[in-house]
């Protein structure tokens, strides 16, 4: 871990200037600010993308003939440690390192160096600039294809019951810190909330609702694990002309393929990067009555009416339950932002909703 991979082809090897000061910087103290490591790129940079909601910042840069991104944090990085950290994993039990080159963790900072693919487009910007149904259609096909390459060798059986505890350690983790919002009570705790006109549950009852059913648990839970992306939402998922790459792994526990599945059903259908882009109206009619319009790319629209056909049933509905959790699991990293937040809550709403009516469909 304390030191980068070696270089493995030419272009790489002209990154040794960059990558010497990376490292040698990294690996001092104190931690270094934003500002330090710009420095460091020099005449090598190209642009600073500033992500959303992450503490992480990411840089283009050149060197060669080819351009790279860099991502870093400063200090030991929590989340890019992780990122790292399943790099490095997957790299050593022989799994495709994708964009990955190499990667250092702090304590100065923590940064990760990938081969650049495109022109940093993601499947998001792909719906939203127009792109035909068919053409996201491959996208997602060929992201979901990794992520099956990754968990056919690694994957292994284990109790429902276990893949469930995991499950439910985070959600009632994360449904306590939001309770510190009290503008989120209403939502979380409310027996009903209007939503577009329509009664909906609170996100706490819908939640209980399926966990106190132990047959409902079984079946919305796989009893197999293994590597995968972790966040393989749509904003995640990089597109060049027909070609497809995943960054933003997520280090951590081993997960079900129906995490992921999640992941894009919370893009295509919920409207989650549309929502991160702020591309909605929200209005609040009272404590308990919203409306929200989402704005839905019209390829989006065309893949949700594709995406319980292509999953199957029952992989469909797992991958609803899941999306339904991840929107009740986002709120406290967003809570600061209030509007966003409410939007993510409602929606997670409606996607209980969802899980609901394919259930008793
Ligand atoms: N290797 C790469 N090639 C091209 N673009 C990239 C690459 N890595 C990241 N990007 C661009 O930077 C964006 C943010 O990257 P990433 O998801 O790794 O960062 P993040 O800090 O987790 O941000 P976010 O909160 O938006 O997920 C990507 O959506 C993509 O546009
Ligand atoms: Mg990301």
């Amino acid at each position: 871990m304390d030191s980068p991979a070696i270089p493995r082809t030419t272009a790489e090897l002209d990154l040794r200037d960059v990558v010497h000061w990376l490292t040698h910087q990294a690996s001092g103290s104190p931690p270094r600010t934003e500002q330090a490591i710009t420095d460091c790129l020099g005449n090598h940079l190209i642009s600073i993308v500033r992500s959303h909601n992450t503490p992480s910042t990411i840089w283009r840069f050149r060197a060669g003939q080819q351009a790279y991104v860099l991502k870093a944090d400063v200090g030991r990085g929590a989340a890019l440690r992780l990122e790292l950290r399943w790099y490095l994993r997957a790299a050593a039990v022989g799994l495709p390192r994708g964009l990955f080159v190499l990667g250092q963790e702090g304590p100065a900072f923590t940064f990760l160096v990938l081969r650049q693919f495109g022109d940093t487009a993601t499947l998001d910007d792909a719906a939203l600039a127009g792109r035909t149904a068919a053409d996201l259609q491959g996208h997602l096909r060929r992201a979901a294809a990794m992520n099956a390459t990754l968990f056919r060798r690694t994957r292994r059986r284990v109790p429902v019951e276990a893949v469930h505890g995991v499950a439910a350690h985070r959600i009632d983790k994360r449904v306590a810190e939001s309770m510190s919002y009290p503008y989120l009570l209403p939502l979380l705790t409310g027996r009903t909330v209007t939503v577009n006109g329509m009664p909906l549950q609170g996100l706490m009852r819908s939640w209980r609702d399926v966990v106190d059913r132990k047959s409902t648990v079984r079946l919305l839970t796989p009893a197999e694990i293994g590597l995968i992306f972790g966040d393989l939402h749509c904003g995640n998922i990089l597109v060049d002309g027909s070609g497809t790459e995943v960054v933003d792994p997520r280090g951590g526990p081993l997960l079900p393929t129906a995490y992921d599945f999640g992941k894009l059903v919370q893009s295509v259908e919920g409207g989650y990067g549309a929502i991160m882009a702020g591309r909605y109206r929200l209005r609040r009619i009272a404590e308990d009555e919203y409306e929200i319009d989402v704005d839905t790319p019209p390829g989006y629209a065309a893949l949700a009416a594709w995406l319980p056909q292509w999953l199957g049933d029952h992989r469909y509905q797992q991958a609803l339950y899941q999306a339904a959790q991840h929107f009740l699991a986002m709120l406290p990293h967003h809570a600061s932002a209030r509007r966003e937040t409410l939007a993510l809550a409602l929606s997670g709403m409606l996607q209980f909703q969802r899980l609901r009516e394919a259930l008793a469909g």
